[in-house]
């Protein structure tokens, strides 16, 4: 029996530079720069395909032979991004006019043409708009659609893109790590990030969870670093993220603080 596309048409809330951490960290990882085929998918891109377009010019410069498709639920909002894209083919845009973006109509099963598996899944802002109980069936969705080494990421984050987290998995569904990703000037404490955890995670921010304890652990590090700010929010980050380390926490990707990032395993985080 034929479906439609699996999920329920949500706000369509986007912007433009929105999700630039999160681009910034898929250029890097080795799901895109190792792919045999670099289709990389964004699912649930809105109410413009503004998003799909900045990743497309974002990994290309890691990958110039990168392929987005952007996957909106809406129609309404794939016939909004095809308008869009026509536009930028006719050089009326600041993206290339052959950027290698497409959009269609698709939900968490990821229709992906061709028989491709995609290199990477990003799905950002979507499933805060579902129930917790929802999570685990759209992460196995969205991950049975990856290519072996494939990645998916599902995360949220503020309106502009200063305050953005993300999990991490592959194709088992089983996700591997939690980023915290602020943007380090003007940053009061790093727990900001608590309104904006990905749907599996914010409902567990309290007393005795894990979540709860990096977040308080993240920011009594950072209050602590306080003393060597006139070196710079850097500095200071850096100082914080050391402590933890020091204190015993997981964190990875040390190349990555300078951006106001810490990656942590999903194990450090997980709910009880
Ligand atoms: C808040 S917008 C996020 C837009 C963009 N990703 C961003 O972060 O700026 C969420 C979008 O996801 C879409 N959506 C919700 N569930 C979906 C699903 N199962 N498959 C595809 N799109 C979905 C909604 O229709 C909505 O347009």
């Amino acid at each position: 029996m034929a479906r439609g596309p699996v999920g329920q048409i949500t706000r369509g809330t986007t912007g433009t530079n929105r999700l630039r951490r999160v681009d910034r960290w898929i250029a890097r990882h080795p799901a895109l720069r190792r792919a045999a085929d670099p289709l990389v998918v964004d699912l649930g891109y809105g109410a413009s395909g503004v998003t799909a377009l900045e990743l497309y010019a974002r990994l290309a410069r890691a990958r110039p032979d990168v392929e987005v498709l952007g996957l909106e639920i809406d129609p309404a909002r794939v016939a909004r991004a095809r308008a869009q894209l026509d536009l930028v083919r006719a050089g009326g845009t600041t993206f290339a006019p052959d950027a290698a973006v497409s959009f269609a109509r698709g939900g968490f099963e990821v229709p992906v043409p061709d028989g491709r598996r995609a290199a990477v899944v990003r799905a950002f802002n979507v499933l805060r708009q579902y129930d917790e109980a929802e999570v685990a069936g759209a992460w196995a969705s969205m991950a049975a659609r990856l290519a072996p080494e494939g990645l998916l990421v599902e995360g949220t984050c503020d309106e502009i893109g200063r305050i953005a987290t993300w999990v991490a998995m592959g194709t088992d569904a089983a996700p591997r790590t939690l980023t915290v990703s602020l943007r380090l000037a003007g940053l009061q404490h790093p727990s900001v990030a608590a309104e904006r955890l990905p749907k599996a995670l914010i409902h567990h921010n309290v007393p005795g969870e894990r979540v709860h304890a990096f977040l308080g652990a993240l920011d009594t590090e950072w209050e602590r670093a306080a003393s060597v700010s006139p070196f710079g929010p850097v500095h200071r980050w850096r100082t914080a993220l050391s402590a933890l380390v020091a204190g015993g926490w997981p964190v990875l990707e040390r190349s990555r603080w300078r951006l106001g990032e810490v990656t942590v395993p999903w194990e450090a985080v997980a709910p009880r």
